[in-house]
């Protein structure tokens, strides 16, 4: 098995503070690699490290078969990069952006009217050619930002938070043509905190102060990751009352979703004891990749206040 990118114990130190702490991943070909975590998790600095954007200070990868501290310049020239903030042109065309980054990636001259058209295709931009960049909407820019990024056609595509600030419709269409290119063979690493996202993922890997906590496909994610029996449960006051729940012998985790809690019992059985309790019933549910991520994260800060 071939793997589009392995890195063994990458790491990245600003000072003494370790943003990405000996990070082992693999991504195969093709795949939709999802890049979770909260904010100052380090998936921002894991991705320019595998740029060649930011020099790792332990550790290595090899990226499309190039090793990453050796051959950065090969790596550059293979990849693409949407950063968190994409940087198009507000006073230029959507074609002249276009143009621009075929420039910038020295696209051959009689190729890049070619792949133009083919980018505004895929990226759905037909009809808004000659538009000022200042004139679109977020969904619109991003997707021309996808295709200034994929200009030169890389192995690779990475993209940092592509769907923040853009209406939860263009997300969707955004992901589709994701899904798209990746049948077509490109890798996509993709950071996300949206859910829907992360469930349209190959893998997801999940990243808490700098370490990676868990990596599997969504479904198994949701099937293994939480031990013990999942309940919903609607009552007054909900918010206010995790630390009670928490509290109880019997439950493991307890956690706010919208106005309910969802609350993490020792064992089926407990349901009972919950009932006695509160005086309402309880709703057992599947895990959802939310409830994952918020155990996740709750086990990372439990560890950290022990260590
Ligand atoms: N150049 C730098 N110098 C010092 N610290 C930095 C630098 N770049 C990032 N950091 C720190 O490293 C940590 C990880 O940052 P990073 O941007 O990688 O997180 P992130 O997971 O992308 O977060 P977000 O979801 O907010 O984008 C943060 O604490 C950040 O402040
Ligand atoms: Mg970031």
């Amino acid at each position: 098995m071939e793997y589009a990118i392995a890195t063994k114990d990458l790491t990245k130190r600003f000072g003494n503070f370790t943003a990405v702490d000996k990070l082992t991943i693999s991504i195969k070909k093709g795949e939709i690699y999802g890049f979770l975590g909260p904010n100052g998790a380090g998936k921002s600095t894991a991705i320019r490290m595998l740029c060649g954007l930011l020099e790792p200070s332990a550790g290595s990868a090899v990226i499309l078969g190039y090793d990453l501290l050796k051959e950065t310049e090969t790596i550059k020239s293979n990849i693409g990069y949407m950063s968190q903030k994409f940087s198009l042109y507000d006073d230029l065309s959507v074609l002249q952006n276009l143009n621009f980054y075929a420039g910038i990636y020295s696209v051959p001259g009689q190729e890049r009217r070619k792949r133009i058209r083919e980018l505004i295709e895929i990226s759905r931009l037909a009809g808004r050619e000659n538009e000022l960049v200042a004139n679109l909407s977020g969904g619109w820019k991003q997707r021309l930002a996808l295709s200034c990024a994929i200009i030169a056609r890389p192995s690779i595509v990475f993209l940092d938070e592509p769907t923040s600030g853009v209406s939860p419709t263009s997300r969707r269409v955004f992901f589709n043509i994701i899904q798209d290119l990746a049948r077509s063979g490109m890798t996509v690493m993709v950071t996300t905190h949206f859910m829907d996202e992360a469930e349209r993922c190959n893998k997801i890997a999940f990243i808490s102060s700098g370490r990676l906590l868990s990596v599997d496909t969504p479904e198994n994610l949701k099937r293994n990751s939480l031990q013990g029996h999942l309940v919903e449960l609607d009552i007054p006051h909900a918010p206010e009352r995790t630390e009670e729940f928490e509290a109880l012998p019997y439950v493991k985790d307890c956690s706010i979703h919208g106005p309910l809690l969802h609350i993490l019992l020792e064992k089926e059985e407990y349901e009972r004891d919950l009932y006695e309790y509160t005086g309402v019933k309880a709703q057992a549910i599947n895990p959802s990749l939310e409830d994952v991520f918020v155990s996740l994260a709750k086990s990372r800060r439990v560890g950290e206040n022990h260590a």
